[in-house]
């Protein structure tokens, strides 16, 4: 649209592309086409119109194929309430605390380890820990959410400043202060662990949980997980808590890809899970995975 200097031949344009927006089949092909935005409350593909490119209602207003509607995958609500919440909960203690509370409500699941590492300047700590369970057939990684005042800030600071990287690895920018976390604890142990563990039980699931910050680190590592080819994408699930947005468009359609069994659980008054905010539509530094 930069290069329509002649607005004649822009209305032109303009017009032609609106007047076949009714004909897209699909929210994909509707998107793609110039002028047009998919209406997800009403299904149908509209005309922006010239001057009247209302984006006011982000759920309605879809003009980028990542937002259009698709299926849920199978969310299973007792599960994130019973196990996922119980493993994210776990991970606030140390490694006693997190087996026994383990044992009391997911029989059969051992801690493997828990790694602890100072993960910004002012030496907050970051904080994961690892468990199998043979019974269930499952390698579970979890992170500990923000811990303090001085690191909510830190965290805060870098997320309102929108100070993030790109990572060809991850595909597109992902926050500095979840990468540099993540970074830590992989190197820690978390990576070896899980590479260990995946040629032991080659067919386990890996299941990745978290709350807040560790939300964050937990889509990380799952997706990280699946790029190093650790575990097949189908194999793979994750639910998180609060998480925060991590990354940017691309990191989230990379992700999705990748790591399709996603849950991000959300209260809808929570900021934390809509940190950093998305001023308009068109901003994509801010996303998260999909569901
Ligand atoms: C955009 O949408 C909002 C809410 O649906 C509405 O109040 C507003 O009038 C619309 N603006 C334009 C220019 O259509
Ligand atoms: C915005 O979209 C939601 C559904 O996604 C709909 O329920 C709501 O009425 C819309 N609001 C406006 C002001 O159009
Ligand atoms: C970070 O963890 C270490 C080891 O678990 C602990 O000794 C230290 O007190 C923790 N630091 C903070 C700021 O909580
Ligand atoms: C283990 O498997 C059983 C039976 O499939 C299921 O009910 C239970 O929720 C699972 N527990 C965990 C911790 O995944």
């Amino acid at each position: 649209m930069a290069s329509c200097v002649f607005t004649a031949v822009c209305f032109a344009l303009l017009g032609m592309a609106a007047a076949s927006c009714g004909n897209s089949a699909t929210c994909e092909s509707c998107v793609a086409q110039l002028g047009c935005f998919f209406n997800a409350v009403t299904n149908a593909c509209q005309s922006k119109g010239l001057f009247n490119i209302n984006s006011s209602n982000g759920t309605a207003f879809v003009d980028r194929a990542y937002d259009c509607p698709r299926p849920l995958a199978d969310y299973d609500d007792d599960f994130a309430r019973n196990v996922a919440y119980v493993y994210a909960a776990a991970s606030n203690g140390n490694v006693q605390e997190i087996q026994a509370c383990l044992n009391n409500r997911i029989p059969g699941a051992v801690v493997v380890s828990q790694y602890t590492v100072p993960c910004d300047i002012f030496k907050s700590n970051c904080s994961g820990y690892v468990a199998l369970n043979h019974e269930n057939e499952t390698i579970t990684v979890v992170f500990r959410g923000t811990k303090g005042s001085t690191q909510f800030y830190y965290e805060a600071i870098n997320l309102i400043l929108y100070l993030d990287k790109e990572v060809p690895f991850f595909g597109g920018q992902v926050f500095s202060y979840f990468l540099n976390a993540f970074q830590l604890l992989w190197d820690a142990g978390i990576g070896e662990d899980l590479e260990e563990l995946s040629i032991l039980y080659p067919y386990y699931e890996l299941q990745a949980f978290g709350h807040s910050l560790g939300g964050s680190l937990a889509s990380l590592t799952a997706l990280a997980a699946v790029k190093k080819n650790y575990f097949h994408s189908d194999n793979v699930l994750l639910y998180t808590f609060g998480q925060p947005r991590t990354g940017d468009v691309k990191y989230a359609t990379e992700h999705d890809e990748n790591v399709p069994n996603s849950f991000r659980i959300v209260h809808a008054e929570d900021l934390v899970s809509q940190a950093p905010l998305r001023l308009g539509y068109y901003q994509t530094t801010a996303y998260h995975h999909r569901y």
